[in-house]
């Protein structure tokens, strides 16, 4: 086999499963699993490049230093996740780029930036791209100002539905600030409140940059697998308990089913908001229609979730699926995405 270039493979490792009884499971809500970093691994290998996993832990910048010194590396295949603070998922794009060592994705500024969505839609309100009306509370003290009920309230800078619970939507000041506090507390940081968009959900995954960025096929979320009484979002218990691979409900929609003139429109906003933040070689990001059929930006995932198993409905995969795409060429797209920019030679 022609080993086609050195690919350091770098990610954080989940040591809890997802849980609502065992607080320690938040605490690795984003990290990934065992069997996903394994799957990463193979499917990266079956594109002929050769693969050396490096955990992202507190050694890892003198592992890629050593890496670097040795000539074992070409390119960083990053999906870590980070190990703490405000900034985390910029921490190994960081250290890459004092090393000069060349990675996937987005650079640490995109990833400190679109951890902080109240920083996020900022940015999106700065180049007029739709997103709900919010306010960042550092204390249930706070005024809501003009903010309209429903509102959701999730904590500042999380992913993976961490924090956003079945409660989180409140129709109500009492239970608003009951959500705000328990949130500060918990979470340790301030709570984001947005006015609740409830039109139908989409999430798109987009691979390429500047005027090759494609977007793939865009998934809708279908609310209808949940429970009864629970609110129409894709809360932890949407995404992690009740998504268990046992409904007769696909919980997702992929390709959605949307008008020439919608699909544009929600093309358009998620390719607009992916530039306009910086994104590079892949991202995923929610988009939520408003009362008017508008499409708004909920969350701009510059680090997307990619698990190898089916039976996980992990986004971005579904998407490459329904493109066409197997999951070790959607891994390859994204390689072969990075290295053009990098002026690599792969191929
Ligand atoms: N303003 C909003 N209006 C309606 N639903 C929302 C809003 N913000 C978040 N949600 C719901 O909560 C889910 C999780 O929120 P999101 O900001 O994407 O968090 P995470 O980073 O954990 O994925 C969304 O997919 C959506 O279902
Ligand atoms: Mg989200």
């Amino acid at each position: 086999m022609v080993v086609l270039i050195n690919i350091a493979f770098l990610y954080n490792v989940k040591k809890v499963a997802p849980s609502l009884e065992n607080p320690e499971a938040d605490i690795y809500a984003e990290f990934d699993s065992p069997e996903t970093i394994a799957g990463i691994r193979k499917a990266i290998e079956a594109n002929n490049h050769k693969v050396i996993c490096v955990e992202a832990d507190e050694y890892a910048y003198h592992k890629l230093k050593e890496l670097k010194d040795n000539k074992k590396v070409d390119l960083v295949f990053n999906i870590a996740e980070g190990l703490r603070g405000e900034s985390r998922e910029s921490h190994i794009p960081a250290m890459l780029e004092m090393l000069g060592i060349p990675y996937t994705g987005s650079g640490p500024l995109t990833l400190a930036v679109t951890l902080d969505k109240a920083r996020t839609k900022e940015i999106l309100n700065h180049y007029n791209i739709p997103n709900a009306k919010f306010k960042v509370f550092n204390s249930e003290k706070e005024q809501l100002g003009d903010l309209k009920f429903p509102l959701i309230i999730k904590p500042l800078a999380e992913g993976s539905s961490k924090g956003i619970k079945d409660d989180c939507v409140v129709y109500d000041e009492k239970k608003l600030k009951k959500k705000v506090s328990e949130i500060i507390k918990k979470y340790k940081q301030p709570a984001l409140v947005e006015e609740f968009l409830d039109g139908r959900e989409f999430t798109v995954g987009i691979i390429g940059n500047g005027k090759e960025a494609k977007v793939l096929p865009i998934i809708e979320l279908n609310f209808d697998f949940l429970p009864k009484n629970a609110a129409k979002i894709d809360s932890y218990e949407a995404k992690w308990i009740w998504d268990d691979g046992t409904s007769k409900i696909d919980p997702l929609i992929c390709p959605a089913k949307l008008d020439k003139n919608t699909k544009k429109a929600i093309e358009d906003v998620a390719l607009k908001a992916f530039n306009v933040l910086g994104c590079k070689d892949w991202a995923r990001l929610d988009i939520r229609f408003d009362k008017d059929n508008q499409p708004n930006i909920i969350e701009v995932n510059s680090l997307p979730g990619i698990i190898p198993d089916p039976k996980e409905n992990s986004r971005l995969p579904r998407a490459a699926y329904a493109a066409g795409m197997s999951y070790e060429e959607l891994l390859g797209k994204v390689i072969d995405v990075a290295g053009k920019r990098h002026s690599i030679n792969i191929k």
